[in-house]
Formats: structure tokens, C-alpha cells, sequence
């Protein structure tokens, strides 16, 4: 296949990345996990590479940064796709897992990988070489999304990570929704091996007891943001209501 557009872009307040990928021959393209704050930024990028903002997707309801979806759908016209499960009825597509959505000849798959919260979704692009997978706050490099608020569960993170993710061949690369050290990216092996929390030589026992002894302050923005975020981002809808 031709090489794909692909831009991976950091909003640094939340350390949040946001992913845009594009079809080289139709320039049909994709944006995962928008911030607000960083719209202008992504909508001048798809200006400047004459690309068509079809789907913008979101891993999961963020508590930490606020979507930018209504925003770039207002000015792109693309459709907004996120989990069935999620509670977001303002998305234009809601996802199942397996589903797959189509941009120009490329395509990207929905995983269900409950845990951080009852809805996140991974998406993987098995079609690049090697493979990518966005895994948003369920597998981080190194790391793993936290499971103490939003009906998050140990238990299901950890079989969202063994049996979906570290299912995917191991030269898969790994692109988080967060990293707060550098790091830009990661391989299924590399996780595999060497994340201190899920690595395989670490029973589900030792992850449970591990994820229960993490004591973290709440996210700073979780009060404006889910709300904003099961809305889509469209703060016209919640004013008032912050
Ligand atoms: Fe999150």
C-alpha cells in the first residue's frame, strides 16, 4: 500500500497526543483524540495538506482534556464515531467492537478494551508495516491507564491488554493517548517485556494489588471534562452548567 499521512501531535498542559492519519491517494482522513485546545492547530494541518477530515474518533470519555469534535465537525463536516457503549449520543457513529471504519482504501478497526474506563476503545491499522494500534489510557508505554474512577476495573484492564492487545503481532506499534516521559511510542514486544505493571512474567493477582495500591490525586479537569465530553466538546450545550 502507499504510505500513509501520519502526524503525531502532543498538547502539552495534559501531555495528551492526538493522531492524525490520511490516505495518500484520496487523502480521506482521521483524527484521534482531538483536544479543544489544540483545534486551530489540527484544522490549519489538514488545511495546508488539502486533506478531508472524514471521521474524528475519540479512545474513550477523557476526564483529563476536553475533545475537540464538535469544533472540527463544524468546520470539517466529518462525522464523529465513538463507542456505543459510552453514553455519547452525539456521535454520528457508534462503535462495536470489531466494527471498522473506512478511509479512502485504508481501513481502521474498533477493539473494545474496557478497563480505565467501561467504554475505552482501541483502534488498530493493521494495513501500514508494521501494524499500529492507538491504544489510548489503556496501555501506555511502560505504564497503564489508572482504574479508580469512571467504572474503571483492574480485572478487565488487565484482560483488555492480555487478550486483545498483547494478541496483536509484537512488532505492532504502540501509540498511547498519554505519555508524560518523552516517550512517542512503543512495539506489543516491547510491552510485553519490559511494562513494570502488565509485562506477562506479572500475574493478574500482582496487577490487581498493584493498580489498588496506586494513590493519585484526581485529574485536575474532571469536572469540566467529562461533562464536555459526553456532549461531544460542544460547550454551548453545558453553559451554565460548569
Ligand atoms: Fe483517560
Amino acid at each position: 500500500m502507499n504510505k500513509l499521512i501520519f502526524h503525531q501531535l502532543f498538547e502539552k498542559e495534559t501531555s495528551t497526543y492526538t493522531y492524525l492519519i490520511g490516505d495518500p491517494l484520496t487523502k480521506e482522513t482521521i483524527i484521534i483524540d482531538s483536544t479543544i485546545d489544540t483545534v486551530e492547530r489540527d484544522f490549519k494541518l489538514l488545511q495546508e495538506l488539502s486533506l478531508n477530515l472524514k471521521y474524528i474518533l475519540d479512545t474513550h470519555v477523557h476526564a483529563d482534556h476536553i475533545t475537540g469534535a464538535t469544533e472540527l465537525k463544524k468546520r470539517t463536516g466529518a462525522k464523529i464515531a465513538q463507542s456505543a457503549t459510552s453514553g455519547v449520543q452525539c456521535a454520528d457513529v457508534l462503535l462495536k467492537d470489531n466494527d471498522t471504519l473506512a478511509f479512502g482504501t485504508t481501513t481502521i478497526k474498533a477493539i473494545a478494551t474496557p478497563g480505565h474506563t467501561n467504554s475505552c476503545m482501541s483502534y488498530y491499522l493493521k494495513d501500514s508495516q508494521p501494524g499500529m494500534v492507538f491504544t489510548g489510557d489503556t496501555l501506555l508505554i511502560r505504564g497503564t491507564g489508572r482504574t479508580d474512577f469512571q467504572q474503571g476495573s483492574s480485572q478487565l484492564l488487565f484482560s483488555s491488554i492480555r487478550q486483545k492487545l498483547f494478541t496483536l503481532p509484537d512488532d505492532t506499534f504502540v501509540y498511547p493517548g498519554h505519555d508524560y516521559l518523552g516517550h512517542t511510542r512503543s512495539t506489543i514486544l516491547q510491552e510485553k517485556k519490559f511494562n513494570p505493571r502488565i509485562k506477562l512474567e506479572n500475574s493478574e493477582s500482582q496487577f490487581i494489588q498493584l493498580m489498588q495500591s496506586l494513590k493519585l490525586d484526581q485529574p485536575k479537569r474532571i469536572l469540566e471534562s467529562v461533562p464536555a465530553n459526553l456532549v461531544c466538546g460542544d460547550l454551548a450545550k453545558i453553559k451554565g452548567s460548569l
